[in-house]
Order: C-alpha cells, then sequence, then structure tokens
C-alpha cells in the first residue's frame, strides 16, 4: 500500500471512485474535493490510494485550518478532510492505512493532534475512527461528531 500525488495521468482515475450508493452521503465524491484542494492548496494534501497498481481509495488531509475563524482565529487544526474507500475494496485495511499516513504527515509537520469528522449514522464511519483510537471532543460541525486523535 502506498500513497501517491494526483497527476495528469491519475486524476481521471480519482475522479472515477466512488463508495457504496447508501454510503454517498458520508464523504464528498472526489471532484469536490479536489476543487477543494484547487482553491486551498496550502493545506490542502490530496492523495492516492495505491495497492500495487490498483486504484482503492482517495484520502486528503487539512494541514493548520483555523478551526472557526470566528470564534478563536489561532484555533488552527489538522486532521483528515475527506477518507473514499472504493466500494469494492473496503474492509481490507486502507482505510486504517490511509488515516496512518495522514497522521504520519502531520507528525512530520510537527503536529500532535489530527482531527476527523464524522456523520453521526448508523453505517457511518463512527465505529472506524473510534477502533482506530479517535475520541468525540464533544464538539459539532456541521451537524456531524467531533473526533480527535492524539499522536
Ligand atoms: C469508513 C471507511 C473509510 C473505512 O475504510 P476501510 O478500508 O473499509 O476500513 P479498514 O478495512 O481499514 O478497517 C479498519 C478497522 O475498522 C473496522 N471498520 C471499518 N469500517 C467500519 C464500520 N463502518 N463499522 C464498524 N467497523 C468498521 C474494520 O472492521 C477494521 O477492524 P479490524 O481491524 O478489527 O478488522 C470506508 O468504509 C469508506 O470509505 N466508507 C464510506 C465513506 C466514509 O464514510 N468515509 C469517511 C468519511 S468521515
Amino acid at each position: 500500500m502506498r500513497l501517491e500525488r494526483i497527476t495528469p495521468k491519475n486524476y481521471e482515475t480519482a475522479l472515477a471512485l466512488s463508495v457504496r450508493p447508501d454510503q454517498e452521503d458520508l464523504v464528498a465524491p472526489v471532484v469536490k474535493s479536489l476543487a477543494e484542494a484547487y482553491v486551498f492548496p496550502d493545506q490542502a494534501w490530496p492523495r492516492l490510494i495505491y495497492d500495487g497498481d490498483r486504484v482503492v481509495g482517495f484520502v486528503m488531509a487539512f494541514l493548520g485550518i483555523p478551526w472557526d475563524p470566528g470564534r478563536d482565529p489561532a484555533d488552527l487544526r489538522s486532521g483528515l478532510w475527506r477518507l473514499n474507500i472504493a466500494a469494492d475494496a473496503q474492509g481490507s485495511g486502507y482505510g486504517r492505512f490511509a488515516v496512518g499516513a495522514v497522521c504520519a504527515e502531520i507528525r512530520a509537520r510537527g503536529g500532535v493532534r489530527a482531527y476527523v469528522t464524522w456523520e453521526p449514522r448508523v453505517g457511518g464511519p463512527e465505529q472506524f475512527y473510534l477502533k482506530l483510537g479517535f475520541r468525540p471532543t464533544g464538539e459539532r460541525s456541521g451537524g456531524q461528531t467531533v473526533g480527535v486523535l492524539d499522536l
């Protein structure tokens, strides 16, 4: 398993990635994430997840973004912005690998915590994040649960 940058050679494969139809409300499509990465080039860290030559998912970290600029502009956070494992590749450890890779990147930049938000519904990724050690902070963001992992 490895992460690769999005390039002219692989971006169409990235755009074609999809989660299961019943999961589409849980994560934005890759095309939206790539648009955001274009607009926030210094804070977005988008990568494709490969297993050998096969693309199995997409992950995008956010690095040092003001969490709630209106309340505390100094509260800069890093974490997982998006995680889309392809429908036919779920349950094989790729999500765990991608979270570990994002945490390593945050650590390498001096960060000590990784944040994530998830939709608190049955069938959502809550148990996945809890299993990886994330804990709810007690905050909500756009109706989603905010989780944090000490690195
Ligand atoms: C949630 C998601 C990222 C997990 O990725 P994955 O590659 O399927 O998960 P992994 O195989 O790495 O699983 C790691 C562990 O979490 C568990 N797990 C994964 N998804 C789970 C779920 N929905 N509920 C309960 N446990 C789950 C696995 O069983 C595994 O546990 P184990 O090590 O004891 O066997 C993936 O299913 C996905 O893309 N879902 C749709 C989009 C989404 O919800 N993205 C997150 C947005 S915040």
